[in-house]
C-alpha cells in the first residue's frame, strides 16, 4: 500500500458503492463479546463475507514489506485505534477482492467502526452500512474469555495489560460510535453474555426483523 497519505479510501465525497448493490452490516462489541464467534455461524448460515478489521490489520503488520508494520504493532499491544486511512483502505481493498473473486455483497465488518472518524468517513467514502449488530457484554465475562484465549490465541494483546486498554478504549472512544447509531436507530443489540449457541439463536431472530433471512437451499424436483 502506498503512503497513509495517499491512501484514497477515506477521502473521496461521496461511497463506491451503492447500499442497494452491497449489504454491509458492522458488528461491534467489547474485546471478547463474541464478534468472531458469531460472524462464523453467519457466514455459514447466510452466506456473508466475514471482514475482521483486526484480523485485516494483523496481515498488514506481517506482510513483509509492509510500510504500516510497525505502527499496526504498537497501537495493538497498547490496545488504541489505528489511524482510519489504513484500516478503511485494507476494508476496501478485501471488499474489492471478495466482490470479484467470490462475487460477494453481503459483508460483515467485525470490529468496525471503533472510532467515530471511521463510522463517518467509511459511510461516506465506501458504503452506508445497514445497520449495526452490537454484543453487549460485562467486562467480568469478557475478561475471562480473553484471558482463556490468551492460552491459545498467540495473540501479543490477549494478556491483562493489553486486555485493560482495550477495555477502556472501548469505553471512551468506540462505545460513541454505538451511541451514535442507536440515536440513529440503526443498531441491533444482543445480550452475548450467555453460551454461542444462545446468543446466536438471538442473533437470528433480531436480524430478521430487519429482513436479513438464512440462505435456503432450493429443492430442485427430478
Ligand atoms: O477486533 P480485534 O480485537 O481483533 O482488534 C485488535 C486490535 O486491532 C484493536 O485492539 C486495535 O488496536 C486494532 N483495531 C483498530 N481499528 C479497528 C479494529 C481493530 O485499530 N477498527
Ligand atoms: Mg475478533
Amino acid at each position: 500500500m502506498p503512503a497513509i497519505e495517499s491512501l484514497g479510501a477515506s477521502s473521496r465525497s461521496s461511497p463506491i458503492f451503492s447500499p442497494s448493490d452491497v449489504t454491509v452490516i458492522f458488528v461491534l462489541g467489547g474485546p471478547g463479546a463474541g464478534k468472531g464467534t458469531q460472524c462464523s455461524n453467519l457466514v455459514t448460515d447466510y452466506g456473508f463475507k466475514h471482514l475482521s478489521a483486526g484480523d485485516l490489520l494483523r496481515e498488514e503488520q506481517d506482510r513483509p514489506g509492509s510500510e504500516f508494520g510497525e505502527m499496526i504493532k504498537t497501537y495493538i499491544k497498547e490496545g488504541t485505534i489505528v489511524p482510519m486511512e489504513v484500516t478503511i483502505q485494507l476494508l476496501e481493498n478485501a471488499m474489492k477482492t471478495a466482490m470479484e473473486k467470490e462475487n460477494k455483497k453481503l459483508f460483515l465488518i467485525d470490529g468496525f467502526p471503533r472510532k467515530l472518524d471511521q463510522a463517518h468517513a467509511f459511510e461516506r467514502s465506501v458504503v452506508p452500512s445497514k445497520f449495526t449488530l452490537f454484543f453487549d457484554c460485562p467486562e467480568s465475562v469478557m475478561e475471562e474469555r480473553l484471558l482463556n484465549r490468551g492460552k491459545t490465541s498467540g495473540r501479543a494483546d490477549d494478556n491483562i495489560e493489553s486486555i485493560k486498554k482495550r477495555f477502556r478504549t472501548f469505553e471512551e472512544t468506540s462505545m460513541p460510535v454505538v451511541n451514535e447509531f442507536e440515536s440513529q436507530g440503526r443498531v441491533v443489540k444482543v445480550e452475548a453474555i450467555k453460551s454461542p449457541e444462545e446468543v446466536y439463536q438471538d442473533v437470528q431472530a433480531k436480524i430478521k426483523d430487519w429482513g436479513v433471512e438464512p440462505i435456503t437451499l432450493k429443492f430442485v424436483p427430478a
